[in-house]
C-alpha cells in the first residue's frame, strides 16, 4: 500500500476486512476480483449474501474479540452497514487498527442529530430542525420548524423506517408513537422537486476525493425505488450539489465511499443525510461509470489512486427490486428478466420477504426515458409481471405529486 513509512506495511495483495455481509459486501467482493484484492467478512449469518460468495466468512456479532481477530487478519477493515458501536471500535483504534472509515467517521453517520449540529455548525445548508425529548417538546419544536413536519429517530432507521410525518399537532402523537418515541429530531417537511445523491470517494492517508455526478433518486413509502444518472436537473444545480457534498465529504473525512443525500426543493439544495460506505443510489455505477463506487471504495480505504467517476453513458437507470407481497421468488423469473438483452440484472441471494430489497436492474441508455423504461420491464418481470408500472419519476406515485413525496410506513421489512 502506498502509505507514509512506518504506519502501516506494504501490502502486494492485501486482505480487506468487512463488518457485514449484506448486499454491499457482496458487491465489494465482485469489484475486489479484478483489483487483486481478498476479502475477509464478518458475517451476522453463513446465509448472509455476502457470506455466500466469500470464501474467508466468519459468523459473529461485531464484539470486540470479533472485531480484534478481523483486525489481525486483515490490512484494513471496513463496513457494510453502519450498526457497529463504535466504543467497541476506540481502543482498537487507539492500538493502530486500521478501521476506514474511522469510528469517528462512523459516529457522524450512526446518529442524525450528531450529524445535523455538525453540518450545521459548520455552516451547511440542512432543513430546519430542533431535537426533542418528549412529545411536548416535539410539539414546541414543531411550532418552531412550521408544520408539516418530519419526526425521525436519530438512530437505528433505514428504508424510511423510523420516519414519520405529521401534517399539524393532531397528527403528532401518532407520528412520534410510529417511531418508538424520543429522542427524536423535529424537521420541516421540505417541498421536493427531486431528492439527490452525491458519492464522494475519498483516498486513505492522502485525503484526494472524487465526485460521482448527482444522481436522483426516487423513494416510494420512504424507500429508494430508482435512481437515474445523471440527475435531471439543471447544470448549475447538479454542479452546486457536488460542491455541497464535497463539502460535506470533507467534514466527514470517511476514507472509502461517502454518500451525500440532498433535497431539491427547486429553489435550494439542503443536506438530508450521510453514509459512510457504498450506497444503494450508487448501484449505477457498476455498468454505468468508468469506476463503480465499489472499485473505488476499495482503492480508497486501501490507499490506492481513485478511479474516474464520470459516466460511459448518457443515462443510466437502476430499479431496485423489492421482494413481492405474494411470497414469490424474483429469482424464479431471472429467465424472463434476461431476455431483456441491455439489463443488468443482480440478485442478492436474500430470501424475498415482502418489500425487502432483494436485486437491482441496471440499464445503460441514450436518455433516461429509455433507460428507465428498458430497466422497469426488467424489473416488473422479476416480480412476475408482464409490463412495468412506469410511475412519473420522483413524488408520490398515489398522487404524482411531486411535492408530497409518500412517507406511508406500511410494507417494510428487514434488510
Ligand atoms: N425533512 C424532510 N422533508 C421532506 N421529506 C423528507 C424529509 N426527511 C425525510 N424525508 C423523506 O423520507 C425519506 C427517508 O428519510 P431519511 O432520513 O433519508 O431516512 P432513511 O434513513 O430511512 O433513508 C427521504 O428520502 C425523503 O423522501
Ligand atoms: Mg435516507
Amino acid at each position: 500500500m502506498s502509505t507514509p513509512p512506518g504506519t502501516e506495511r506494504a501490502v502486494a495483495w492485501p486482505r480487506v476486512g468487512v463488518v457485514g455481509a449484506g448486499q454491499l459486501a457482496r458487491m465489494l467482493a465482485a469489484a475486489a476480483v479484478p483489483l487483486g484484492v481478498r476479502l475477509e467478512l464478518l458475517a451476522e449469518a453463513e446465509d448472509a449474501s455476502a457470506a455466500q460468495v466469500v470464501p474467508a466468512t466468519r459468523i459473529g456479532v461485531p464484539d470486540k474479540d470479533a472485531l480484534a481477530d478481523l483486525v489481525e487478519r486483515c490490512d484494513v477493515v471496513t463496513f457494510d452497514h453502519e450498526l457497529v458501536d463504535p466504543a467497541v471500535l476506540d481502543p482498537l483504534a487507539a492500538q493502530g487498527a486500521p478501521f476506514a472509515p474511522s469510528p469517528a467517521a462512523l459516529r457522524m453517520a450512526q446518529d442524525k442529530a450528531h450529524q445535523r449540529a455538525i453540518l450545521e455548525a459548520a455552516g451547511a445548508p440542512v432543513p430546519a430542525h430542533r431535537l426533542a425529548d418528549d412529545v411536548d417538546a416535539a410539539l414546541a419544536a414543531a411550532e418552531h420548524v412550521g408544520w408539516p413536519v418530519v419526526v425521525k429517530a436519530p438512530r437505528g432507521g433505514y428504508d424510511g423506517r423510523g420516519v414519520a410525518t405529521a401534517d399539524d399537532p393532531e397528527g403528532l402523537p401518532d407520528a412520534w408513537a410510529s417511531i418508538g418515541g424520543g429522542p427524536a429530531l423535529i424537521e420541516q417537511r421540505v417541498p421536493l422537486a427531486a431528492e439527490l445523491a452525491v458519492l464522494v470517494a475519498r483516498r486513505r492517508h492522502h485525503g484526494e476525493t472524487v465526485v460521482y455526478p448527482p444522481t436522483e433518486t426516487v423513494q416510494q413509502n420512504g424507500i429508494c425505488t430508482e435512481v437515474i444518472a445523471p440527475a435531471r436537473v439543471p447544470d448549475e444545480v447538479a454542479a452546486h450539489a457536488g460542491k455541497v457534498a464535497a463539502l460535506v465529504a470533507e467534514l466527514v473525512a470517511a476514507d472509502g465511499i461517502c454518500a451525500v443525500e440532498l433535497f431539491w426543493t427547486g429553489e435550494q439544495v439542503l443536506i438530508n443525510e450521510v453514509a459512510t460506505r457504498p450506497h444503494n443510489s450508487g448501484h449505477w455505477t457498476i455498468e454505468g461509470a468508468t469506476t463503480s463506487q465499489f472499485a473505488n471504495h476499495l482503492r480508497g480505504v486501501l490507499g490506492w489512486p481513485l478511479g474516474d467517476p464520470n459516466v460511459r453513458a448518457p443515462a443510466s437507470v437502476t430499479v431496485n427490486v423489492l421482494g413481492p407481497g405474494d411470497g414469490s421468488d424474483p429469482a424464479a423469473h431471472r429467465s424472463d428478466a434476461l431476455t431483456i438483452g441491455d439489463a443488468a440484472v443482480h440478485l442478492y441471494g436474500k430470501t424475498a420477504r415482502a418489500g425487502r430489497k432483494v436485486g437491482h436492474v441496471t440499464v445503460c441508455g441514450p436518455d433516461a426515458e429509455t433507460a428507465r423504461e428498458r430497466a422497469h420491464r426488467a424489473a416488473a418481470r422479476l416480480v412476475g409481471a408482464r409490463e412495468p408500472r412506469l410511475a412519473r419519476g420522483g413524488g408520490d406515485p398515489a398522487t404524482n405529486d411531486p411535492q408530497r413525496p409518500a412517507l406511508d410506513r406500511s410494507g417494510g421489512e428487514q434488510p
